[in-house]
């Protein structure tokens, strides 16, 4: 039999176009696969246990079994006993961790490791073989609840299948989406506040404020459906000018329900006075990053007035593949895609 020494994966960051909150609450929403990634290389140990060498977290070691789980590596433990209910064994091995994504900017990235993680793993265990991306997803999402609470599935499907994807909460994927903006007259930009929040607490207002409505958060809720879907249209019609309307209106929605932040405010309107085509926040919100739809010959003018404000601009690729897994199986590869 082949001993497998080592298994890589890697996965991308994402951004949610609209939709974001109210896919917690059973509208559909639109996120894209970013080109920022996260990686994660899982060796075979001798000792006991799974040790994570994290430059974010540190070092630490675990072994598995135990009735409850506390610290920062929890996410891991999770998701490790997941993979061990289907492969059978606590295969003793070191991880090491590294990603491009900042921390608590709305792009997805403890999504992106929880997927990095899961699928390196349950491949070292697997031996490179029959490896099902249901077992990394439900893995993943052991991570996931971990460190948002109730999260809606969303981050994890992007980052494990890559692309744009329309997503349900209970349904998975809807819809995989094969036209981008790449072709078009718009760029996307993606600005960071540089304020790092939790998604939890986002989440959580979000909830509280929604539920104050009553029996009206019920026609938001649709209103945010139907947002997605003409965003949809917009992007298959390549109608960026009505995408980019779009996008201001998702945002006044979400700040309405108490999720912007003044630095995401300063953003949005930056955006409209120099008349870009659109712009919100995206992902948790209250902090970290929002979406700025652009005409490709402002986007340079753009980048430089949200530099001069003190704001990091990433020009990343919208739509990239989601997970790959290498492993190095007797000395040959074996490659397996998200996509
Ligand atoms: C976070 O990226 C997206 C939220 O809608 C939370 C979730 O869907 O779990 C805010």
């Amino acid at each position: 039999m082949a001993i497998v020494e080592t298994c890589s994966a890697s996965a991308p960051a994402k951004v949610i176009i609209t939709g974001e909150h109210w896919v917690v609450h059973g509208s559909a929403a639109l996120a894209a696969a970013v080109g920022l990634r996260s990686r994660v290389k899982c060796m075979e140990a001798r000792g006991p246990g799974i040790t994570i060498k994290s430059l974010r977290l540190g070092s630490f070691t675990f072994t598995l079994g135990q009735d409850s789980c506390r610290g920062p590596h929890c996410g891991f433990y999770y998701a490790a006993s997941r993979i061990v209910e289907v492969c059978g064994e606590a295969k003793p091995a070191t991880c090491i961790v590294d990603s491009d994504i900042p921390i608590g900017a709305g792009l997805g990235s403890s999504a992106s490791v929880a997927v990095s993680f899961s699928a390196a793993y349950l491949a070292l265990c697997r031996g490179g073989k029959d490896l099902s991306l249901s077992d990394v997803s439900n893995a993943a999402s052991g991570f996931e609840k971990f460190v948002h609470g109730n999260p809606s599935g969303i981050d994890t499907a992007v980052v494990l299948h890559g692309g744009f994807i329309v997503y349900r909460r209970g349904e998975g994927i809807i819809m995989r989406i094969n036209e981008s903006l790449a072709d078009t007259d718009a760029v996307v930009l993606i600005v960071d506040t540089g304020i790092a929040r939790s998604t939890k607490e986002a989440v959580a207002a979000f909830t509280q404020n929604l539920s104050r409505l009553g029996s009206f958060s019920k026609i938001l809720v649709n209103l945010a459906e139907q947002i997605t879907w003409e965003v949809v249209g917009s992007l298959k019609a390549r109608d960026t000018k009505r995408l980019g309307s779009l996008l201001y209106l998702s945002h006044g929605l979400l700040s309405a329900l108490g999720v912007s932040h003044e630095k995401l405010e300063e953003i949005v309107q930056a955006a409209r006075a120099e008349g870009a085509l659109g712009a919100k926040l995206t992902g948790a919100g209250m902090g970290g990053t929002a979406l700025v739809l652009a005409a490709r010959e402002h986007s340079h003018r753009l980048e430089k007035i949200y530099e001069s404000k003190g704001f990091k601009v990433y020009k990343a690729t919208l739509g990239v593949p989601g997970l790959q897994i290498n492993c190095d199986v007797s000395g040959r590869a074996a490659m397996v895609e998200g996509t």
